[in-house]
């Protein structure tokens, strides 16, 4: 069937262009319902994109949703046939809260799913079809491949507590190569310790990277499984192999998914638009004997991008764009930048403007607001940028944080008047401009909380009655010694980051790793 390109939106062209390799692979469509017991989704909550969902009853009494996800539709209404494999496509909409204006969008997905009998042949066939989806979207683009049970046998290893596991899994899905130093240092066992921290800076072409994997795990006693080797192996006899990247801070949640797990990138679009995954585990929780790997194609994160008839690339800007935080901290952390080679004299100029240049250098700096430089670098407005712990703490932003840069040192604290004592028969009363930090604080402790959001002058609140308490950035204690407040406990210590987005990091990465690298000795000095 022929269909006139000119009467089809960018996405539909997307999901017609996708459709058709999929067809031409061998996959049968999908279709499906819009609407599926609630029951599904409030059980596997943590495998969900985001956790909201559209509920309504039916005229049965029935507690429903407006599907917020496809895969688990599909496999939860599939015949469970081990001996069998089973390849489905679909596109169908999604909805979900959107992270940006916190209410509902309706989002089209496609996708693909191989479950039954799946095979190391079969994983490495939906992985070349997530490697031809991106390339009929674009010729710049990069399928990331990380293995969760490569990481979780050198994270088992350490032997570490289950909360000190989890923030692992974290920092290595950010790469925060500091985080993971000071965790592996708890753990006595030095060989999977080192190999976990090289493992962090192992990521590039798969050709290239993998003979290098084979030498750290077998340095660790340990080794890559045939299967992964098989999968790697075939990929790189590909001509789409270029595209074909390792990065073991590709990470899914390990309660769903296990063995390979991907992402895929195109160049000038700031988040990932397609993943996938091995989730056997999430089989076994849905009571399948079968295994299963996939991928879904993010048309939403597309949006932004105009697609011609035939997959185009674009030259993309050759400056790394940094975002620095306006303000005494930026000016220190700018000088930073100068001292590692990165510096542009006209931003020394007294002007009022907010973008300066050295072409020379590559480098690009914005000033911004300082809590806003994660939305400028988790958005791709800025490749990089320097932002305070307890932003990145509060907002979670999907970006790495590539080093500690050790200025602008404060803390996170919770104050309250001179000899304050907590009654914890009553509700606290917690003022504050960070909420979720405080929110997770608490509930650590188990102690019931009230909190008051306030945007500034946190200190005011407890001295008007408006609090007990307030969590607040303390750096020299001036603020509070002169409103006869005291710290009460630190909640968490607070240093300056350089943060990435994960996209300009694949894209851009010879230009922001020199420029990590030599930061982290200008941050030395
Ligand atoms: C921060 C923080 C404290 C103060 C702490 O306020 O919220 O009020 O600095 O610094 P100190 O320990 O050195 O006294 P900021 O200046 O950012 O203004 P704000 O009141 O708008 O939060």
């Amino acid at each position: 069937m022929t269909i006139n390109d000119a009467v089809l939106q960018s996405g539909e062209k997307i999901i017609f262009r996708l459709r058709e390799l999929y067809d031409s692979r061998g996959y049968r469509p999908y279709r499906m319902s819009k609407f599926e017991e609630y029951d599904l989704y409030a059980g596997n909550k943590d495998f969900l994109v985001s956790d909201n969902v559209i509920t309504f009853t039916d005229p049965g009494g029935k507690l429903m949703a407006l599907k917020p996800d496809v895969t688990l539709s599909i496999i939860k209404n599939s015949i469970d046939a081990p001996e069998m494999t089973q390849k489905v496509y679909y596109n169908e909409n999604v909805y979900r809260v959107s992270k940006s204006t916190g209410s509902f969008r309706e989002i089209m997905q496609a996708g693909v799913e191989c479950f039954g009998q799946v095979g190391t042949a079969d994983v490495g066939e939906v992985l070349h079809l997530a490697l031809e989806s991106l390339a009929a979207l674009s010729t710049e683009a990069v399928l990331a491949v990380g293995n969760l049970d490569l990481l979780s046998r050198l994270i088992t290893r350490l032997e570490l507590p289950a909360d000190l596991q989890k923030q692992l899994y974290t920092a290595v899905g950010e790469k925060n190569a500091r985080t993971v130093a000071n965790l592996c240092a708890a753990s006595s066992d030095h060989a999977a310790a080192e190999a976990l921290q090289e493992l962090l800076l192992l990521h590039g072409p798969a050709a290239e990277i993998f003979p290098k994997l084979q030498a750290l795990l077998s340095a660790a006693g340990e080794h890559v499984t045939t299967a992964f080797e098989d999968v790697i192996n075939a990929l790189t006899g590909s001509s789409l192999a270029p595209m074909l990247h390792l990065d073991f801070s590709v990470i899914d949640d390990i309660n769903y998914y296990n063995g390979i797990v991907f992402k895929g990138f195109l160049r000038d679009i700031p988040t990932a638009v397609l993943s996938g995954g091995q989730y056997d585990r999430l089989m076994r929780k849905l009571g399948r004997r079968s295994c299963a790997v996939g991928f879904a194609v993010y048309t939403d994160a597309l949006d932004r991008a105009e697609f011609s008839d035939s997959a185009t690339g674009t030259a993309g800007d050759s400056f790394v764009n940094i975002a620095l935080p306006k303000g005494r901290l930026g000016e220190q952390v700018y000088d930073m930048f100068a001292r590692a080679g990165f510096e542009c004299p006209s931003i020394l100029e007294p002007n009022r403007k907010l973008i300066f240049e050295n072409p020379e250098k590559g480098v690009r700096y914005f000033w911004v607001k300082p809590s806003d430089v994660s939305v400028y670098v988790e958005r791709g407005a800025a490749d990089i940028g320097v932002a305070g712990k307890d932003i990145l703490l509060e907002y979670a932003p999907d970006i790495f944080e590539l080093l500690d840069l050790g200025v602008g040192a404060c803390r996170m604290a919770v104050a309250g008047p001179k000899g304050y004592r907590d009654d914890p028969s009553r509700t606290l009363r917690v003022a504050t401009k960070f909420a979720a930090i405080t929110k997770a604080f608490y509930l650590a402790k188990g102690r019931d909380i009230d909190i008051i959001h306030l945007n500034g002058s946190i200190e005011i609140a407890p001295i008007l009655g408006l609090s007990d308490v307030i969590v607040d950035i303390v750096e020299t204690g001036a603020t509070l010694r002169e409103n006869d407040l005291e710290v009460l406990e630190t909640v968490v210590p607070i240093t300056a980051r350089l943060i990435a987005n994960k996209a300009s990091f694949k894209f851009k990465n010879k230009p922001i790793e020199k420029i990590t690298a030599r930061l982290a000795i200008a941050a030395e000095e």
